[in-house]
């Protein structure tokens, strides 16, 4: 009904606007008044975490896209290999695990089967596994060692938004304290980055306010059969969240690639008018990789891409090469994810709504879907 839509013509508007709340809800309580992470609740012990030699995140869909922006952090902050796979190819490749690899299984329902299926053979080789779930009680946190909440509260809308920001957060939280248990060099900037993610449900906000243009711009991309998706580093799982969104939702083609790709293949696909979304890192921080993707915005617009820029407040670098511009609010390096995903959000939002399609119940998808 429309009350429960809580005014919002679809769940998944609803669900858009609460992102910022939802991520405030899943930092709550798990940063102490002194700055560093407390997550006592998950029972795996300080020493064990010590021990980890390895991380494997397993997940489908959306949550995988997290799990994929995770592995940077994670080997970033705590200097632990990280592989990230697909839950439902990853028991099939008889994957090497044993008591000193921690698991992680990102899963918003925590009932889909790929992603229960690979846990339990985690488990059956020794492994520890830690859920990352939405759903209080579900199958994949009953089944797992120990389980960080995200607190997204429920989510209806078949295509994941806030639960996929709050799958983030625990993913930072998680890397954080993983680094501040073991404590590696990067203690100071993990101080420093519990600060940011402490405010960044603002940050969010602050992109919410600033979406009329990116659904003026969805609407004039109705009759387009093919938009592409670029990014590099952390913004590369952004853009396949953002194609993946597309396809869901708005039944386009969409293909997300990394930047440095383009090059040895995607750059052929590039014709005139077609769209790109660039999701552009920071000048700061990582400055060679800016620099390079601003490079790939030159190159594909002179082969007549219509480009999409997402860039950062004050990145005047990218203007030049922009047929739109889309800002977001500074962010540190690996934290641009929770602000560059939300306008893809709403363009493929918008999108399937000028293609006149229900937005909440896309054709042929499940919200979650419980076979292999
Ligand atoms: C389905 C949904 C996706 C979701 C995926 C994983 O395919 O349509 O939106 O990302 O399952 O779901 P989970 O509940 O495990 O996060």
């Amino acid at each position: 009904s429309a009350a429960e839509k809580g005014g919002y013509d679809y769940f998944m508007l609803k669900e858009i606007a609460e992102q910022p709340k939802a991520v405030a809800d899943t930092l709550l309580g798990r940063i102490d008044p002194s700055g560093s992470l407390t997550l006592d609740e998950v029972r795996i012990s300080p020493s064990e975490l010590r021990e980890i030699d390895k991380v494997v995140i397993v997940a489908c869909g959306t949550a995988f896209h997290a799990g994929l922006i995770a592995k940077y952090a994670i080997e970033h902050w705590t200097r632990i290999p990280c592989e990230v796979e697909l839950a439902s190819e990853f028991r099939y490749r008889d994957p090497i695990l044993d008591g000193r690899s921690l698991v992680i299984a990102i899963s918003q329902s925590g009932e889909t089967m790929d992603t229960l299926m690979a846990l339990r053979h985690a488990r059956e080789q020794g492994s520890k596994v830690l859920a990352i779930c939405n759903t209080n009680g579900s199958t994949i946190p009953r089944e797992s060692d120990a389980v960080l909440y995200t607190h997204a509260g429920p989510e209806v809308a078949v295509a994941s938004t806030k639960a996929f920001l709050t799958q983030l957060v625990a993913c930072y939280l998680v890397a954080l304290y993983l680094g501040q248990v073991r404590g590696t060099k990067w203690g100071d900037e993990i101080q420093a980055v519990i600060k940011d993610l402490s405010r960044i449900s603002v940050e969010v906000e602050r992109v919410l306010e600033t979406m009329e243009p990116v659904r003026e711009l969805a609407r004039t991309l109705a009759a387009k059969d093919t938009v592409l998706f670029l990014g590099r580093h952390v913004g590369y799982p952004v853009a396949l969240e953002g194609a993946l969104k597309l396809k869901e939702l708005a039944y386009m083609h969409a293909e997300g690639f990394a930047a440095g790709e383009l090059k040895h293949g995607p750059i052929a696909l590039i014709e005139d008018d077609v769209p790109v979304v660039v999701v552009v890192p920071s000048p700061r921080g990582r400055s060679v990789l800016h620099d390079k993707i601003v490079s790939n915005i030159q190159e594909i617009r002179a082969r007549g891409a219509r480009t999409i820029v997402i860039a950062e407040e004050g990145d005047e670098t990218v203007v030049p090469y922009a047929d739109h511009l889309i800002r977001i609010p500074a962010t540190p390096t690996l934290l641009q994810p929770l602000v560059a995903t939300v306008p893809l959000q709403v363009f493929a939002c918008e999108l399937a709504t000028a293609r006149g399609n229900e937005v909440d119940q896309p054709r042929n998808l499940a919200k979650s879907v419980t076979v292999e």
